[in-house]
């Protein structure tokens, strides 16, 4: 079982740019031709699907998300709508009707748990009693199976003093929930646009890079002051195999040179 997950795909119609710099629409379908080729099982898409939360942004990302054949599993993030999400991707039938847009996925021998940070107009995240005590039903049902935990913002301080700005609320009580269940493989999180990984509640949690701009890596700079740059888009990948476990692999979208076999032919 591999698993790709994505984030921050920041999605604009074309013309706009974001930030007046980065045309994100090109670097997201080179992103999709990626993981086109690679094939993954499944893909996780945990938010900022859209840049400046239009309708267009989101049927854009809907046609470019349909020429993967594999299930796109979507969460919102800080620059989302929940309705706007439901509005366009009525098809993802998944996706809960009402209220927040958290649900399970059973994948193989995995269980993935998508869980909605969301606050409508805010960069901020929160995780309130309602959606943590869903959590913690999800995990009490299926205490034993390996779990991955996908959200927007993630539950950790990075340094990067703009991006812990807009952290998540609700910390205490996640840790709590987390801390009961030994199953719980990664809590997968985006947000950050950068690669960071940190030993939390008793799991891991990581944030990966964006596939279109990243955050500078300044752990200086005021909320004023940050900076983002145009470092190699990246995503995730989990491999799962019942003997050796889930093991990750950060995968570069760009092209580079390569590949060239480790043996040299002989010349003579
Ligand atoms: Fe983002
Ligand atoms: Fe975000």
């Amino acid at each position: 079982m591999l698993l790709a997950h994505i984030s921050d795909l920041h999605v604009m119609v074309p013309g706009e740019l974001a930030y007046g710099v980065v045309d994100t629409g090109p670097m997201v379908e080179k992103a999709i031709a990626h993981l086109k080729s690679l094939s993954p099982d499944i893909i996780i898409i945990t938010g900022d699907l859209v840049h400046q939360v239009k309708p267009a942004e989101y049927q854009r990302l809907k046609s470019l998300l349909s020429k993967l054949s594999m299930p796109v599993y979507l969460l919102p993030g800080n620059h989302d709508s929940r309705e706007l999400i439901r509005q366009t991707f009525t098809d993802y039938t998944y996706l809960p009707s009402t209220g927040y847009l958290q649900y399970t996925v059973d994948a193989g021998d995995l269980r993935l748990i998508m869980l909605d940070t969301n606050v409508p107009g805010e960069g901020r995240g929160e995780l309130n009693a309602e959606r943590l005590t869903w959590l913690d039903k999800q995990l009490s049902e299926q205490p034993n199976r390996p779990t991955l935990i996908f959200m927007h913002h993630p539950p950790f301080t990075t340094g990067i003093n703009l991006m812990d700005g807009y952290g998540l609320t609700g910390l205490k009580d996640l840790e709590a929930i987390v801390k009961k269940y030994s199953c719980i493989e990664r809590i997968g999180c985006g947000h950050i646009h950068r690669p960071i990984n940190k030993r939390w509640a008793g799991t891991l949690a990581y944030t990966v890079p964006s596939p279109v701009h990243q955050v500078s890596l300044d752990l200086i700079a005021t909320a004023e002051t940050a900076t983002f740059t145009l470092e190699p888009p990246a995503y995730q990948l989990h491999l799962w195999n019942k003997d050796t476990g889930l093991v990750s692999h950060l995968q570069y979208i760009n092209d580079y040179d390569g590949p060239y076999p480790f043996v040299h032919s002989k010349s003579h």
